[in-house]
């Protein structure tokens, strides 16, 4: 070999063993600005989920430090810390392992819909860096209950203790909305801590329309109904997950329906993504069609979570979602009303290390601010 072939190897091979050495420290800086970024630039977001999701089952980056600020307790339930995965990252139940040693304090797992489905034709997927954003239109594509279930089994054998939600969908050409929930409760109830009655993804049609009263109140009648009878050992708690779409009127109602102990529901998520295009947005796959989530649902999202905390009096707990991407993200939302906190878009364009990132930030601000542990920052803008 020439000098030239061997300074180029030498070159290649030290490039290659940095990016391995960097990936495997979960150094946040090479995550955001080198990994992430090149690998948005050859693969799809589609193809980057599923590589993520896989190598997810490895938790290339160690798990930080629980920090003793964020341990909290919501539903009886102790929880590590406040922050968790949101759903549609893990949607077949494959990488919980990973998902939990990266550091999340909880673990949500779906949408999963009763049967086998596809989800929509792709491209379904879009990213949108300059904004920080993702717009998707899976359309709930998911390998049913089944299969989940025997995932569940396997991995519960061995972690009784990971904080699990499932989140439950619909098949989009399912008849019976209301016997596809409650069938999502008896097969897959038994694996959960909390199950989501998720009547807010954009992406099957029809969906939105179950957050209207009338049908919420049936549809959640029912779905107590079966959760009393089974009586699962973990106890399961019950969460409706929202859009960030709605109206004032459509809070009222639905704060009315969950406040109402007829219907057992024991916490919001809030929220979903949105259909609403901000004029702000700069990249060139704004108006695809789908949820966009990230950056531009944050204030959305938060604003709802405050309205929420202050039509259920602070009662019910709220999981807070969408645009969180730090420290300070995550505060704002427990300081308008969350009990705990959730976040997906972030974690695609800055890798597994902004979990630790987040955590330590939230534990700083909340120590900062004289708080001894997360939950006498709740609501605490409320009290101003
Ligand atoms: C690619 C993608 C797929 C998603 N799939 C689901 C899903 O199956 N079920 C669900 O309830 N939410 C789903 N979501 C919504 C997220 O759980 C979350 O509510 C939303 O993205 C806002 O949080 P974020 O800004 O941190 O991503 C999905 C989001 C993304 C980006």
């Amino acid at each position: 070999m020439n000098n030239i072939g061997r300074a180029v190897g030498l070159v290649v091979g030290g490039a290659v063993s940095f990016a391995v050495f960097e990936t495997a420290r979960g150094e946040p800086k090479f995550y955001s600005n080198i990994l992430m970024p090149t690998l948005q630039k050859i693969i799809s977001a589609e193809t980057a989920h599923n590589l993520a999701v896989k190598a997810m089952k490895y938790a290339p980056v160690k798990k930080c430090n629980n920090l003793d600020v964020l341990r909290t307790k919501v539903w009886g339930k102790d929880f590590s810390n406040p922050v968790g995965i949101a759903a549609g990252f893990d949607k077949h139940a494959e990488a919980m392992t990973g998902l939990s040693r990266i550091g999340f304090g909880f673990i949500e797992i779906g949408s999963v819909t009763p049967l086998p489905q596809d989800g929509n034709d792709k491209p379904r997927v879009f990213r949108l860096s300059e904004d920080e954003a993702v717009i998707n239109r899976y359309g709930f594509n998911s390998v049913g209950h089944e299969v989940v279930a025997s995932r569940l089994k396997t991995w519960r054998d061995y972690d009784k203790n990971t904080i699990l939600g499932v989140n439950l969908g619909k098949n989009k050409t399912s008849p019976d909305h209301k016997g596809d929930y409650v069938s999502g409760i008896r097969n897959l109830g038994e694996f959960a801590d909390y199950i989501v009655i998720n009547v807010s993804s954009p992406n099957t049609p029809g969906l939105r329309k179950l957050q209207g009263e009338t049908f919420l109140r049936d549809l959640l009648y029912d779905i107590k109904c079966a959760k009393d009878e089974e009586k699962f050992p973990r106890n399961p708690i019950l969460l409706v997950k929202i859009a960030p779409d709605l109206d004032d009127k459509d809070l009222n109602d639905i704060a009315n329906v969950i406040t109402d102990k007829t219907y057992g529901v024991d916490g919001l998520i809030i929220s979903n993504t949105t259909i609403s295009r901000p004029d702000h947005l700069v990249n060139h796959n704004k108006n695809e069609t789908g949820g966009l989530s990230g950056k531009p649902v944050k204030n959305m999202s938060t604003s709802l979570v405050r309205k929420m905390y202050s039509l259920t009096k602070g009662n019910i707990p709220i999981v807070g979602v969408g645009g969180i991407a730090s420290g300070a993200d995550a505060y704002e939302k427990i300081k308008a009303g969350a009990s705990l906190v959730q976040f997906y878009t972030s974690l695609i364009y800055n890798g597994p290390p902004i979990v630790s990132t987040i955590k330590s930030e939230l534990a700083e601000l909340l120590e900062k601010d004289g708080y001894s542990c997360v939950n006498e920052a709740i609501g605490a803008d409320h009290l101003k």
